[in-house]
């Protein structure tokens, strides 16, 4: 069966794709480290200020225009590489919450340096995440910014997901091709079944289970939601998904307040034809810390997520050369009953491009400098690097273990023999008197 288009009346969410973005892990944005990132072809560093309140800038020193890649980031001052110009928030001299050049070798700092302000986007931290308000032109104040849409909270406890009976691990991955297609690919459900049914663990997920469902689609300002039920099974939600606009997918094995399987999946449109994808994948087993370690839980699980990622990459490579060579148009496609939500996406994406033209506002031509773009990649799964890593610390871990297991059976073997011979060794041992 084909869907023509929604049934429902066109009430797309009205957060289009400037906007709030998860663009970071809080854990991954360290202290006196810059984390570089793009969006939209647009070069940005995030790092911490001296209040350790992350700061997202345009990655572009104002002095000559370098990048900060290469530069430092001591005690919340940022410093360029190219003539150690310093930038801090502690010189508000002229405005609130700029970041301005607090040093740089000049005979006449006063009328020249003070000037000199980072360009940024409000960035804030919140449930573990950072997020920025990306709007495609960076101010050297974030109060100079009209911020359209608050950030609402969009975690799995926001759906009634129990947080306190759970625990998550991330993992963070980079591809190039394009960043909507990832986002199709998580509200796809179909596939979960068929490409990664020999990957994923589990009994009811795979080529043998693969089914048609029953489908509800809910839309609103915020969200694009949508329940599965299994035919005949009204009452018991199978997977739910929800979209959350720009970027943000998260899947629910189950209903929210019973899922045993949560994924956060944010998608961050690096450039074009190249995206990062953080999926925070939650669970509700195996929560005692030193049993995680001891298994290497989360290695394990960087493992299994590395291998879904590279079984999408070919499909995501081909869907995308075939759309921007022609040969395939998104109206040609036949979609099934399943692919409502692709459907809707689809929608809008398509209002939110015409309105806000996003891929416009820093063009990328045939003469861009790909330097920003090549440096960025971390782990695109063409390249299996990290994935060998990753099995390297984990059967270097495993060997650790089985060598402490055997020492210590050797130990409870021979110890008590061991003890034994020190023991008549020294019965054995003549006493020698000492003389007056
Ligand atoms: S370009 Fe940054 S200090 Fe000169
Ligand atoms: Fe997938």
């Amino acid at each position: 069966m084909t869907v023509e288009s929604p049934t429902e009346k066109a009430i797309t969410p009205s957060v289009g794709l400037l906007g709030w973005y998860s663009v970071c892990a809080s854990q991954l944005l360290k202290q006196n480290e810059l984390y570089h990132l793009s969006m939209y072809n647009e070069p940005l560093v995030i790092y911490r200020d001296k209040e350790n309140k992350p700061r997202c800038i345009k990655d572009s020193c104002p002095h000559r225009s370098a990048s900060f890649r290469g530069g430092e980031s001591k005690n919340g001052e940022i410093i360029c590489p190219y003539h150690g110009a310093r930038y801090t928030t502690s010189c508000n001299q002229d405005g609130f919450d700029r970041i301005t050049c607090n040093h740089i070798v000049d005979s006449d700092y006063d009328n020249f340096a003070k000037y000199l302000h980072l360009r940024q986007y409000p960035c804030v931290e919140q449930g573990d995440y950072i997020y920025i308000y990306y709007t495609g032109e960076a101010k050297t104040s974030p109060n100079d910014f009209k911020i359209n849409s608050e950030l609402e909270p969009s975690l799995p406890e926001t759906y009634g997901f129990d947080l306190a009976d759970s625990k998550f691990e991330e993992v963070f991955i980079d591809f190039k091709c394009d960043w909507s297609r990832i986002i199709e690919n998580h509200l796809d459900i179909l596939h979960i079944f068929w490409l990664h049914g020999n990957t994923l663990p589990g009994n009811d997920v795979n080529r043998e289970t693969i089914k048609s469902f029953n489908q509800t689609i809910n839309k609103d300002q915020y969200h694009l939601r949508s329940v599965y039920n299994e035919k005949g099974n009204k009452k018991e939600e199978f997977i739910s998904q929800i979209f959350i606009p720009p970027g943000r997918v998260i899947i629910f094995k189950g209903s929210p307040e019973q899922a045993r399987y949560v994924q956060v999946l944010d998608h961050i449109p690096l450039a074009h034809n190249r995206a990062r994808i953080i999926v925070r994948h939650y669970r509700k087993f195996l929560k005692n810390k030193f049993l995680c370690k001891l298994l290497l839980f989360k290695q394990r699980q960087q493992q299994v997520f590395y291998k879904i990622f590279s079984e999408d990459y070919l499909v995501l490579q081909t869907q995308t050369f075939n759309e921007q060579m022609g040969y395939m148009h998104q109206g040609q496609n036949k979609l099934l009953a399943e692919d409502k939500m692709i459907k809707h996406f689809w929608d809008w994406h398509q209002q939110s491009i015409e309105k806000e033209s996003p891929w416009t506002i820093h063009p990328t031509s045939a003469h861009t400098n790909t330097i920003h773009q090549d440096m960025l990649m971390v782990y695109p799964p063409a390249n299996p690097q990290l994935s060998h890593d990753v099995q390297r610390i984990i059967d270097r871990k495993v060997a650790v273990r089985l060598f402490s297991i055997v020492i210590i059976i050797l130990a409870f073997i021979f110890a008590p023999n061991l003890v034994q011979q020190i023991k008549s060794g020294n019965d054995s041992i003549p006493m020698v008197e000492t003389q007056e």
